[in-house]
C-alpha cells in the first residue's frame, strides 16, 4: 500500500469537523484535505450528475496528494456513490453515512430525529440504515441545506445565524418524545453548540466522526506516513476557505483541476 497521507474530502468544509477525532486515533499521521467548493452545496444535485462529478474530483484529489487512504467526509457522497468510488480508487476508501445505529442504541424514547441535506434523507441508503437500525424507531427525516451554509460562515470566522438555526431545526420540536438528533451532514458538528443553544436541552446529538476515524484507523496502513495537516486542495479559489483550513492546520488550498 503506497504511504501517502489519508485524503480528507468534502464538498466544502463539512470534512474539517472530523480532523480532531481522525488526528485522535492516528496519531501524528498525515492529512490532506480536498473539497469541491466550486460545485457546494452538493446536496441540491442531481444523482447522476453528482457520481460523476463525485468520481472525478476524487480521482483528481487522490492523484495530487498521493493519498494512501480516502475518507469521504460527506454523507451526500458517500450515500450515493460509495460502491463506484471503490471500484475506480485502488486505495481504501472509508465513507460516512448518518449516525442511525448508535442512535438508536442511545434513544430511551424511540424517536430520533435525521438532520441532513435534502438529498440524504431520501436516499435509498438512509432509508435501508433506519429499516436495519432503527426499525422500532420513530425517525423524522429533515431536510436542513441551510445548515451547510452556516457552518461554512462560521469557518470563515462569522457566527451563525441563529433564526436561520432556529427554523432549521423546527420541525424536529413537532415530536415532543424526541431525545436524540443524528447530524447526518459533516457540516453539522461544526454547529453543534450552536445548535443545541437553540435546542431543547433534553436532546442528544449524535455523529459519525469518531466511528469513522475508528475505521480509518483500522485500513490505513502502518506505519502510516507521519506529518498531521498538510496539503489541501479545492476547485476554486475562495480566500475564506483558505482561512478556515488554515484553522485546522492545513496549507493554502492549491486548484484541484478536475476535467
Ligand atoms: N457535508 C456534506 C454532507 O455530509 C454535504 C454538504 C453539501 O450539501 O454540499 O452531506
Amino acid at each position: 500500500m503506497p504511504r501517502g497521507p489519508v485524503l480528507v474530502f468534502d464538498s466544502g468544509v463539512g470534512g474539517l469537523s472530523m480532523v480532531g477525532a481522525l488526528c485522535h486515533h492516528l496519531p501524528g499521521v498525515a492529512l490532506a484535505y480536498a473539497c469541491d467548493n466550486a460545485m457546494l452545496p452538493y446536496g441540491i444535485r442531481e444523482d447522476d450528475w453528482l457520481v460523476a462529478r463525485i468520481l472525478a474530483v476524487c480521482e483528481a484529489a487522490v492523484l495530487a496528494s498521493g493519498a494512501s487512504a480516502l475518507v469521504v467526509a460527506c454523507n451526500t457522497a458517500s450515500t450515493l456513490a460509495l460502491a463506484a468510488l471503490r471500484a475506480r480508487l485502488r486505495i481504501p476508501v472509508v465513507g460516512t453515512v448518518p449516525a442511525i445505529k448508535p442512535a438508536a442504541r442511545l434513544s430511551r424514547s424511540r424517536h430520533i430525529g435525521l438532520l441532513a441535506t435534502r438529498a440524504t434523507v431520501a436516499r435509498p441508503y438512509t432509508l435501508g440504515l433506519i429499516r436495519e437500525f432503527a426499525a422500532d424507531c420513530r425517525v423524522l427525516r429533515v431536510a436542513a441545506d441551510v445548515l451547510v451554509n452556516e457552518a461554512e460562515r462560521l469557518v470563515a470566522g462569522e457566527p451563525p445565524d441563529r433564526r436561520v438555526l432556529r427554523r432549521a431545526l423546527a420541525p424536529l420540536r413537532d415530536d415532543p418524545q424526541l431525545d436524540t438528533v443524528v447530524l447526518g451532514c459533516t457540516h453539522f458538528p461544526l454547529l453543534r453548540e450552536a445548535l443545541a443553544e437553540v435546542s431543547p436541552p433534553a436532546w442528544q446529538w449524535v455523529d459519525s466522526g469518531e466511528a469513522i476515524a475508528r475505521r480509518t484507523a483500522q485500513v490505513v496502513a502502518d506505519p502510516a506516513l507521519r506529518g498531521g495537516p498538510g496539503a489541501s486542495f479545492a476547485t476554486a479559489p475562495d480566500t475564506r476557505l483558505a482561512r478556515g483550513l488554515a484553522a485546522f492546520g492545513f496549507a493554502s488550498p492549491k486548484p484541484l483541476p478536475v476535467g
